[in-house]
């Protein structure tokens, strides 16, 4: 059964998820607020855009994808929560840049005005890059973990997840990928391979701090990397997806832009309902990839059929 009591309520799975992810998001933004530094000085106007990009409501799933699968191998949520702090500042830098008129170009996020609206191009520029770079800051600081080995290890993985084979080289593909894919260049599994790069590293990343953080072993990190893998293709999926079927109001940004900017995903390949067919299979293959860690985190083993139905 999917039920659950809490406070005298039976509450139902996506329930249960919903409220865990808040507790998540408020812990992080706690820690967030600690991390990011006050506007001070002359170079205070990119510390307030750091913060207006940050402190947005953003859904702060990849610091929920930390802290559970951290808590999977007995780590202090304490030092998960930086690591949360410095994936989710990385995170908001990515979509600083992407919403630039250069790439996307889009005014609206989080349900506010973009970075480079509310400020000004250079100013959003910097505060993304400035975002990007104490993402390391976070990681390499002795709070988040004690052992130098491990934060050596957080950092290279980060640094491979977010770089040019990684989230940065999926941006690159996702941006030259309307050309191929008029030229009929450009297919199902291009697509899934962009979405690995430029989404699905994060959450690789996310999910595999948890082993790092708890010296887990090559078995069980390669479990959390697999479960990663296929949820970065259901989260790009429903996000493609939302572009087409929900509205800017329940998003926080634009919708209808993919088809306008003609960007290659499953949903103009495959049509809505094929798209949500096959994130419903990845969505189960990602839970079977936990294997036996499926029955002890029941939040990460319902996060993903949780986000296939998400309307935001
Ligand atoms: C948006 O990510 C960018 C993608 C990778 C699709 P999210 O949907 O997680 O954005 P926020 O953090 O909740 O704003
Ligand atoms: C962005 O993908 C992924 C990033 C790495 C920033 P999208 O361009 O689809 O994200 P949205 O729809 O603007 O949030
Ligand atoms: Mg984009
Ligand atoms: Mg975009
Ligand atoms: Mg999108």
């Amino acid at each position: 059964m999917d039920k659950k009591k809490a406070g005298g309520l039976t509450l139902g799975r996506s329930e249960v998820l919903s409220r865990a992810i808040a507790a998540s998001a408020k812990a992080v933004d706690a820690t967030l607020e600690a991390v990011l530094p006050r506007p001070h000085g002359p170079q205070g106007r990119v510390q307030e855009a750091m913060r207006y990009a940050t402190f947005a409501g953003g859904k702060r799933l990849r610091p929920f994808l930390v802290l559970h699968s951290a808590r999977l191998f007995g780590v202090d949520d304490a030092h998960s929560l930086r690591v949360g702090s410095a994936i989710e500042v990385l995170h908001t830098y990515s979509l600083v840049h992407d919403d630039l008129p250069c790439m996307d170009d889009d005014d609206l996020r989080r349900g506010r005005p973009t970075t480079h609206i509310a400020f000004d191009e250079m100013t959003a520029v910097l505060a993304g890059d400035a975002l990007l770079t104490i993402a390391f800051e976070i990681l390499a600081d002795e709070n988040t973990h004690p052992d130098p080995a491990v934060r050596i290890a957080l950092v290279a993985r980060l640094a491979e997840a977010s770089g040019h084979d990684g989230m940065i080289g999926g941006q690159v593909i996702d941006m030259i990928a309307d050309t191929m894919k008029a030229a009929e260049k450009f297919g199902v599994d291009d697509v899934v391979n962009l979405q690995r790069l430029k989404t699905g590293q994060l959450f690789e990343f996310s999910c595999e701090a948890g082993p790092i953080l708890g010296k887990a072993s090559a078995e069980d990190r390669a479990r959390l990397r697999a479960y990663a893998q296929q949820m970065g293709v259901v989260f790009q999926i429903t996000d493609d997806l939302l572009d087409v079927t929900s509205t800017a109001e329940k998003t926080g940004k634009a919708v209808g832009k993919d088809a306008q900017m003609g960007k290659a995903t499953l949903v103009t390949l495959l049509g809505v309902d094929g798209a949500r067919a096959e994130a419903h299979r990845r969505a189960e293959a990602a839970v079977a990839a936990l294997g036996p860690y499926a029955a002890r985190s029941p939040e990460l083993s319902g996060l993903p059929l949780f986000l296939l139905d998400r309307e935001a």
